[in-house]
């Protein structure tokens, strides 16, 4: 589908080490799970990011899943989501039967709406799952006030705000646990794959034994058991080191990822400024407060009618952008949990008109310029 664009809207590149590594990997002779590879990538983000214990798994729905599985929810449990997401931040845990309480997003950042969550908070409400759209962070001070308020678990989905901070602490980290996505389309990708950030240690040791199929293995490989057997549920959550060698040849060159990726955000700011205002077009709210992580670009058009013919008129010139989340609340799942119009009017409204640029490490000037100049030739 994609190799049919001038310009797609997303394009994964080798930036480093990749095939090397891979390679090194096959010669290491071991291509499974948490081999030489995915113990760099463990250490390095535990470095960076100063959090107690990083696993490698196969996606961030896996991570979320693992998370889910964690928290020890019984059926009937509910967990507050906002609805303007990625299907996984709630399936994850409805997989484990517990209810998704949608709460509407902020006008401006798009994340989780925290004036809206006290309200949403009953007996029954076991954690808050908070998504930091964008990569921008979301208000993560009241949220975990009001989470610990009210004794209950915040997870981060920080599917997209890999290196993103929030008043100068890395997202990710704040979370007693945090997911995160290296699948093609993100910053840091190794085509599917994903990390569960655990924040509170008193989750690592259930944790290892989740993401290795209920089993104590991961002790039995430290050498802190003699035999490793089944001891509680799990399931398969561990990419193949080819993968993780991969993602450790991206993460080396991190630095230089997130440079390229500020520039093609912030060309395509300057560019659209004046020009969305005067068409009551609105471009992404980045906080003072937040360091945000450059991961996506968009537009918000006035009405769906214009969102659609963007659209249409980019890919005439062999431009591919996209629209995103379809608000969960209003899914035919988010409608058996009692979704209905008008419950998240933000995350209905933006749906609607949101529009996508391509956005990726390897897009070049020329080609953004070919992005910018047929929005700008767009008939509002
Ligand atoms: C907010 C959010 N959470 C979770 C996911 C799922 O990520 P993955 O494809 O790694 O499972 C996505 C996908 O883009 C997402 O946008």
């Amino acid at each position: 589908m994609e190799g049919k664009w001038r310009i797609p809207f997303n394009r994964p590149s080798f930036l480093g080490n990749e095939q090397a590594y891979m390679a090194q990997a096959i010669a290491n002779g071991h291509i499974s799970g948490d081999g030489l590879f995915s113990h760099k990538c463990h250490e390095l983000l535990q470095k960076i990011l100063q959090v107690p214990r990083v696993l490698l798994t196969t996606s961030c729905t896996d991570a979320l899943e693992i998370a889910a599985h964690l928290l020890e929810l019984q059926p009937g449990d509910e967990v507050i989501v906002p609805s303007f997401t990625f299907i996984s931040t709630a399936n994850a845990f409805v997989l484990r039967l517990a209810r998704p309480v949608f709460v509407d997003v902020r006008p401006d950042t798009l994340n989780l709406d925290e004036r809206k969550l006290e309200a949403l908070i009953t007996p029954s409400v076991k954690a808050i799952i908070t998504v930091h759209y964008g990569g921008v962070g979301c208000e993560m001070d009241d949220i975990l006030e009001i989470g610990n308020r009210h004794g209950l678990p915040v997870v981060e989905d920080n599917a997209h705000g890999l290196f993103g901070k929030y008043k100068g602490k890395y997202l990710g980290t704040l979370g007693c646990l945090a997911t995160q996505s290296f699948h093609e389309t993100k910053n840091v990708i190794c085509g599917e794959g994903g990390a569960l950030l655990i924040n509170d240690p008193k989750y690592i040791e259930r944790a290892e034994v989740i993401r290795e199929k209920g089993s104590n293995r991961i002790r039995f490989l430290r050498g802190e058991v003699d035999k490793y057997t089944w001891i509680d549920l799990g399931s398969s959550h561990l990419p193949s080191d080819l993968l993780a060698a991969f993602l450790y040849a991206q993460l080396e060159v991190r630095e230089e990822i997130q440079v390229r990726r500020q520039r093609i955000w912030n060309f395509y700011y300057e560019s659209f400024r004046e020009w969305g205002e005067q068409h009551e077009v609105r471009l992404p709210v980045v906080p003072e407060h937040c360091d945000q992580a450059y991961h996506l670009f968009f537009l918000i058009m006035p009405s769906y009618e214009q969102r659609q013919r963007l659209i249409e008129h980019l890919k005439s010139r062999g431009i591919l952008s996209v629209f995103h989340y379809l608000p969960l609340h209003l899914s035919p799942m988010g409608q058996q949990f009692g979704g209905k119009i008008g419950d998240c009017p933000v995350a209905e409204h933006v749906s609607d008109r949101l529009v996508r640029l391509p956005f990726y490490n390897t897009l070049t000037e020329a080609d953004q310029t070919s992005v910018v100049n047929a929005v700008l030739d767009f008939d509002c």
